[in-house]
């Protein structure tokens, strides 16, 4: 059966099983996984590697291109076998050790952890851990469902284990784009000028002395939750369209658009369902990751082409799209993460960047990471990747949640990923701001005014009005600037009705 699947005949004498790829690590080695937004993940080496933990305890340095699926973050964790981990995740259970100061991470631009390795600025890879579709008759890796950084790992790694995953249709072959800039000072253009530009190979070029051993799996990627339509989110995509109409109206877009990218987040997946019932037309991605939104919008005929470097979807969108992936195949191309996100062709294509803020100040400054200013959600992932090269650099939040208690525009943000510079329009259910061409002055007003909720209204007025008295380009009362973070934390709401 993986005859078809391991085309270099020497090959398929390294079949091993994952125990057996697990006893292939020390203590301290610099590991790498494949794996962006839970697709094309490590789905038995890594979990092997846990259970050896379990009588042989072992840390490591873990590298991915994003998060990791099947609880496997968690399960690496609970196996105390994660020292270090970059540049992203989502595991709750990872999550908590990284608050209580366990496991050290590093939260990176998704799109300059490749650079990190090809420069050497981290340590060497020893062992890198790559899903594949199937191996070529030279070797190269041909990847499943995410490219993320495996290009870069593979490059640089002493031994390379390939997880051939048998579940994933070999129709998959073709969709990938692998091409690799090189290092400085011989670094080339990225040459591609409209999303779906193809300017590499469908395989990762490796030396097959390398492959120290392949297992077989039959896993399938992890389903992407993805959260209904509801209310607000209709209401943010609504004040959305409408803003792009206008844009249209004024000549400075068409109804093509420009090339779209989406973060991830629940409400910028609904945002991009939005497009759907708009009058908008020939549009293409140029995202990381693709959702159940592409593909909704490749059936309802809006989308010719997606670029990203995953494909992330829910179990149902999953079935749907790999038992028919002849009729998608067209309108796909997986990139590496360091052209995905490239700042180079963002900047070319003219994206619109859409992404979730965890929270938003009154001048624009967003924090997509860090609860109350200290503790990690995700990482940055591609946000500042997309949003600070983007034409438009749009940021998603509710006005408020936890039944009013959290208001997601505050007076200062309680940490700052992406910076008022970096931030042209903001969006919650109550309306939108558009940024551009705004002092911080003119922007406050407009925040509050557009995006906060009712209830917090009133309070956020006073803020800036008392902080303008005492001066300044950016005003602000520090004594009071960060008081709604810890009246939440102490009164568990940032309303100050409740007695202080
Ligand atoms: N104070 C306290 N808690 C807060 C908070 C705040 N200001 N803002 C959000 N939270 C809590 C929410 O209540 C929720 O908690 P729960 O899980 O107990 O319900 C949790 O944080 C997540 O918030 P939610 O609104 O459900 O998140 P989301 O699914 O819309 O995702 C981000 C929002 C910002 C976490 C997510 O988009 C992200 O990780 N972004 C960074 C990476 C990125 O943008 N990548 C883009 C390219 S893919």
């Amino acid at each position: 059966m993986y005859n078809e699947r391991i085309k270099r005949a020497e090959l398929q004498s390294r079949i091993i099983t994952a125990t057996q790829a697990a006893a292939l690590f020390r203590d301290q080695m610099v590991v790498a996984s494949s794996g962006f937004t839970k697709a094309g993940d490590s789905k038995a080496v890594l979990k092997a590697l846990a259970a050896r933990a379990q009588e042989d305890p072992l840390q490591i340095t873990l590298l991915t291109g994003a998060s990791l699926g099947h609880g496997t973050d968690g399960i690496l964790t609970t196996a105390h076998v994660l020292k270090k981990r970059m540049p992203f995740q989502v595991d709750p259970i990872l999550r908590q050790s990284i608050n209580d100061g366990e496991v050290l991470f590093i939260d990176q631009h998704l799109g300059e952890s490749a650079e990190l390795i090809h420069e050497k600025v981290i340590p060497k890879v020893d062992i890198a851990v790559i899903e594949a579709l199937m191996l070529e008759e030279d070797g190269s890796i041909v990847p499943t469902t995410s490219v993320g950084n495996s290009p870069a790992f593979a490059a640089a790694a002493d031994k390379i284990i390939v997880e051939i995953n048998m579940s994933v249709p070999v129709s998959l072959h073709g969709i990938h784009d692998i091409f690799m800039a090189g290092n400085w000072p011989n670094r080339q253009i990225i040459p591609v000028t409209d999303a779906g530009t193809r300017i590499g190979s469908h395989a990762i070029k490796i030396d097959p002395e390398k492959i120290a051993g392949i297992v077989l799996t039959e896993t399938t990627d992890s389903p992407a939750q993805i959260n209904e339509r509801d209310d607000k989110t209709r209401a943010i995509a609504g004040h959305l369209l409408t803003f792009f109409e206008r844009e249209i109206r004024l000549g400075r877009l068409t109804h093509r658009l420009r090339p779209l990218q989406s973060g991830i987040g629940k409400v910028a997946n609904a945002v991009m369902e939005g497009f759907i019932d708009g009058n908008f037309h020939d549009l293409t991605m140029y995202s990381e990751v693709m959702q159940d939104s592409t593909f909704s919008l490749i059936d309802a005929g809006k989308l010719l082409l997606g670029s990203a470097s995953s494909i992330t979807v829910s179990e149902a969108c999953y079935h749907r799209v790999f038992n028919n992936f002849e009729k998608y195949k067209p309108h796909i191309v997986l990139r590496p993460q360091d052209i995905s996100n490239a700042a180079e062709v963002i900047r070319r294509l003219g994206v619109i960047s859409i992404n979730t803020a965890i929270e938003c100040d009154i001048y624009g400054n967003v924090n997509s990471t860090h609860i109350g200013g200290t503790h990690m959600m995700n990482g940055i992932g591609g946000s500042n990747d997309f949003a600070r090269n983007a034409y438009l650099s749009i940021f998603v939040t509710q006005s408020s949640s936890k039944a009013g208690a959290i208001s997601h525009i505050v007076p200062m943000a309680s940490h700052i990923d992406n910076t008022e510079h970096d931030v042209d329009i903001i969006v919650t259910e109550n309306g939108l701001a558009d940024l551009r061409g705004l002092a911080p002055r003119e922007r406050a007003k407009l925040i509050i005014a557009n995006c906060a909720h009712a209830s917090y209204r009133d309070e956020l007025n006073d803020y800036f009005s008392n902080a303008c008295k005492t001066g300044g380009h950016t005003p602000h009362r520090l004594q009071e600037a960060l008081s709604w973070h810890t009246r939440f934390k102490d009164n568990g709401t940032m309303l100050r009705t409740v007695p202080l």
